[in-house]
């Protein structure tokens, strides 16, 4: 094997020795043409697209229709995050718990240095800084990916910050930085001819928690390869948040503000087909004058308790990286104002125009387009094969300042005060459309054993409840009831708890039909839940929680019977028993690690039931 250093290399933009070190130890390895070191500017960004829309990477939309944006599909086998191979390798298998698949650090390590010995070959490694979170802010904690995919720099160039002020950054302060190393796993030799969407059938989503490592081969798609999301955001983040007493959380942050203009944020973890992002962007019936909806994020938070004990958070990234199918604008007009320019789409159809459209997009279809695999798709070719002009998961990335209700204070570096934690599932039947924790340990249960059914989306048995805590499952990088332990642990930092929530939209009546019209008519709950942080409305007391009365919800602008409500409230004693007695199932798996607290929470659920 040759071990020589690239000799095309643009100039190093850091002093930083262990960086230069360690960019030269990877070189070294993985045998790249060239060295990139990426400064962030307009150029060099414009210079990337020109570069992919001539290799056929990237394909250039109508710039009038769609200004600034570009089109990628991917390979067919590389379409969505790959949990069975996603490994946390923490020293023992015991902190990674039974949650998370796990390899001995050091055969992992072996596995890797073969797989990455020479697998930049014929490619540019650029070196990318980036911020998770405000440049410079306290809560913000800093990333370099090597990577050989250009497409991963110009869409982490939307979700996080990039470039010399990082590089400023990592010299000024000698900050931590987590190591992230990612290759495509196709590396080019003499005579090779490349493709659009290179990426190799074998993948490995490495973390090691321990050092704060990551390493991802094979995959150029979203979680996998975008490493500062999933990766650090939440599974190595969550290692550190435990160390250091802060968490990092599945959770959108938003925010709400009334009539008198008091703004009240919320933090909500819900699992994935819950409308999340919706949720984040809503917009207030229209009987709600002067009510305001603001956006801090989508996806991720990183939540700290202040000098004064009181629980602040941030968003870590910088923009949007959305499900686009479903997407419209009556689902959702915020975001499609977000992603009207200088987006990136993938796996989305391409009209005649050179626009994009997915299903859910128009009522009507287009006549005629290019599908996700580049293939003809028209509405009667959909009908007849049930073939997608855009893949279920094709998805987005846009800026997240694009967003019309973006919180003037998303970039505050001290985050916005959390008042209040939300919890959600899809659930048909037993979980009330809302109920309130008791306190922060029992709301910590609801988090715990939240759960969601899984829908025709995902292969299995449809209606199952699949129970995924915090919406953390294929997110925590250590044993989750260690991560339990920590958030009953976190009271102790609190001054104030934020009080916590739980709802469900997706109650369904006796006749199979939802019983919540859901969407915009959300916020009527929400604003319910911002009573009840003000001390302003009171509570009804049942077996597992406070839940509105009739009156206390804002009707105005919706006839809604109380029989309906009823109906949608009901705390059915008979179900919920059943509903505690499968709570067991997590439990049982996670005995040895779980907090005792959470033991008597089950205990205490059952004698009020
Ligand atoms: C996401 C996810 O892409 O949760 O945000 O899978
Ligand atoms: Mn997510």
């Amino acid at each position: 094997m040759a071990t020589m250093v690239p000799v095309d290399v643009t100039t190093p933009l850091t002093k930083n020795e262990h960086l230069l070190r360690w960019v030269e130890k990877m070189a070294q390895l993985t045998q790249p043409a060239r060295i990139h070191w990426v400064e962030g500017s307009e150029e060099e960004r414009e210079q990337l697209l020109d570069e992919m829309v001539a290799s056929g990477t990237l394909i250039r939309l109508n710039q009038k229709l769609w200004p600034g944006c570009y089109l990628a599909r991917s390979d067919k086998g590389d379409v969505a995050r790959v949990e069975d191979r996603t490994f946390i390798c923490s020293l023992s298998k015991d902190s990674a718990g039974p949650t998370n698949n796990w390899v001995n650090p050091y055969e992992m390590r072996r596995k890797l240095r073969d797989l990455f010995r020479n697998s930049m070959n014929g490619r540019t490694m650029y070196v990318l800084p980036f911020s998770m979170g405000p440049v410079g802010s306290a809560m913000s904690q800093i990333g370099v990916q090597l990577t050989d995919s250009p497409y991963v720099v110009v869409n982490m160039r939307i979700m996080t910050r990039i470039g010399l002020p990082v590089f400023k950054e990592i010299d000024k302060d000698y900050k931590r930085v987590v190591p992230c190393l990612h290759s495509v796993g196709m590396p080019l030799r003499a005579g090779d001819k490349d493709v659009p969407w290179p990426c190799n059938k074998e993948k490995y989503i490495v973390h090691f928690p321990e050092s704060r490592e990551i390493w991802s081969y094979g995959s150029g798609y979203g979680g996998n390869a975008l490493l500062g999301k999933k990766c650090f955001a939440l599974r190595i983040a969550s290692n550190m948040a435990r160390d250091e007493g802060w968490m990092a959380e599945h959770m959108l942050i938003l925010g709400v503000e009334d009539q008198s203009g008091q703004k009240t944020y919320v933090a909500a973890a819900f699992p994935s087909a819950c409308g999340k992002t919706n949720f984040a962007m809503m917009v207030p019936p229209e009987a709600f004058k002067g009510w305001k909806l603001t956006t801090v994020g989508d996806d991720i938070a990183w939540i700290t308790p202040d000098a004064n004990g009181q629980l602040r958070a941030i968003n870590p990234e910088a923009g949007f990286f959305g499900v686009a199918p479903g997407t419209s604008t009556s689902t959702n007009p915020n975001a499609m104002a977000t992603l009207a320019s200088n987006a990136i789409f993938t796996n989305v159809a391409l009209t005649p125009e050179g626009g994009v459209w997915w299903e859910g997009m128009t009522a009507e279809p287009p006549a005629e387009c290019i599908d996700w695999q580049g293939n003809l798709w028209t509405p009667e070719l959909g009908r007849k094969t049930g073939a997608k002009a855009a893949h279920p998961n094709a998805r987005f990335t846009a800026p997240a300042r694009q967003c019309p209700t973006i919180d003037p204070a998303w970039e505050d570096p001290n985050g916005v005060p959390i008042s209040a934690i939300i919890f959600g599932g899809r659930r048909a039947h037993t979980l009330p459309l809302i109920y309130q924790a008791f306190n922060w340990s029992s709301g910590v249960y609801v988090g715990a054993t939240m759960g969601s059914e899984t829908t025709a989306a995902a292969a299995g048995e449809i209606g199952k409840v699949r129970r995924d805590p915090m919406a953390m499952l294929p997110f925590c990088g250590y044993h989750m009831g260690d991560y339990f332990r920590h958030w009953i642990k976190m009271q102790r930092s609190l001054s104030v708890t934020p009080r916590i929530f739980h709802v469900n939209w997706f109650r369904k009546g006796a006749d199979g039909q939802f019983l919540w019209p859901g969407f915009r008519d959300n916020f009527r709950i929400l604003k319910w839940v911002v009573d009840r942080v003000h001390g302003r409305t009171r509570g009804k007391e049942t077996p597992i929680g406070w839940t509105p009365f009739y009156k206390d919800v804002d009707w105005s602008g919706l006839s809604f019977p109380v029989e309906k409500f009823e109906e949608l409230q009901k705390v059915d004693r008979v179900a919920w028993k059943r509903e505690v007695i499968d709570h067991e199932e997590l439990f049982i798996l996670l005995h040895a690690h779980l907090p005792p607290e959470l033991v008597y929470e089950r205990e205490l659920l059952i004698c009020r039931l």
